[in-house]
């Protein structure tokens, strides 16, 4: 079994009977897709609600019973993978396309789990990559312009054939930004909750209450 296979069974293992669950997106969210498939193909009764469309695929192809976001006032548990980890169990999501969605669940969610390997580790998010910031497409300029304000440098995210440029579901821009190092992550959570135009951003600050991380075949734990 891969290392993800390993923590994503791990984090399906405490999965309750009857607990509403959501789905992360990603690789090592597919994985706890299957393994919660299995538990309840084994007749675990679990409700569960998406984070994408492509994790709502796989879970209605795995079998699993799944709600509409939009019947939801709230859930028991959300797992799903990050980006980067930093020490106080800050996070970096968002490399998809569904920010929205992810940090709506992470927030509405009294349990909100995360799976990572060793390499997701880093001192302070934003180490390996840009910060993700979803934007109304007209606010662009502006929101761009507020953040250089405070120093930051950044572009709108390309497509993945790099001749337009990326859309999330929603039909937001991405801007991916690079802060000052010495920003404290309080403070640019605060920023860029608070910034006119911004739909979503990828700081997912003081949201994990937990976060499993493996390596070579053993899962360590650490809660917020
Ligand atoms: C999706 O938008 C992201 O936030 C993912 O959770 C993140 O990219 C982790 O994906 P992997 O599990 O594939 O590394």
């Amino acid at each position: 079994m891969s290392d993800k296979a390993l923590v994503a069974s791990h984090a399906a293992n405490l999965v309750e009977n009857g607990m509403i669950v959501g789905l992360g997106t990603g690789s090592t969210a597919n994985f706890f897709i299957e393994a919660l498939a299995k538990r309840h193909a084994e007749g675990l009764n679990v409700t569960t609600v998406a984070s994408s469309y492509i994790s709502a695929i796989k879970a209605k192809e795995a079998g699993l019973p799944l709600i509409a976001i939009e019947q939801l006032t709230e859930l028991d548990l959300y797992v799903d993978g990050a980006d980067e980890v930093s020490p106080d169990l800050a996070l970096l999501k968002g490399r998809g396309s569904d920010l929205v969605r992810e940090k709506l669940l992470a927030t509405a969610s009294k349990q909100f789990i995360v799976l990572v390997d060793e390499s997701k580790l880093v001192n302070r998010i934003g180490e390996q990559y840009p910060i993700p910031i979803e934007v109304m497409p007209f606010a662009w300029q502006l929101v761009k312009q507020h953040l250089a304000n405070v120093g930051a440098t950044g572009t709108l995210r390309p497509n993945a054939s790099k001749d337009g440029l990326a859309m999330t579901s929603h039909g937001s821009l991405v801007l991916e930004m690079v802060f000052d190092a010495s920003l404290p992550p309080a403070e640019l959570n605060h920023l860029l909750n608070n910034t006119p135009g911004v739909v979503e951003h990828g700081l997912f600050y003081k949201l994990a209450s937990t976060v499993f991380i493996v390596h070579d075949g053993k899962i360590e734990t650490r809660h917020a």
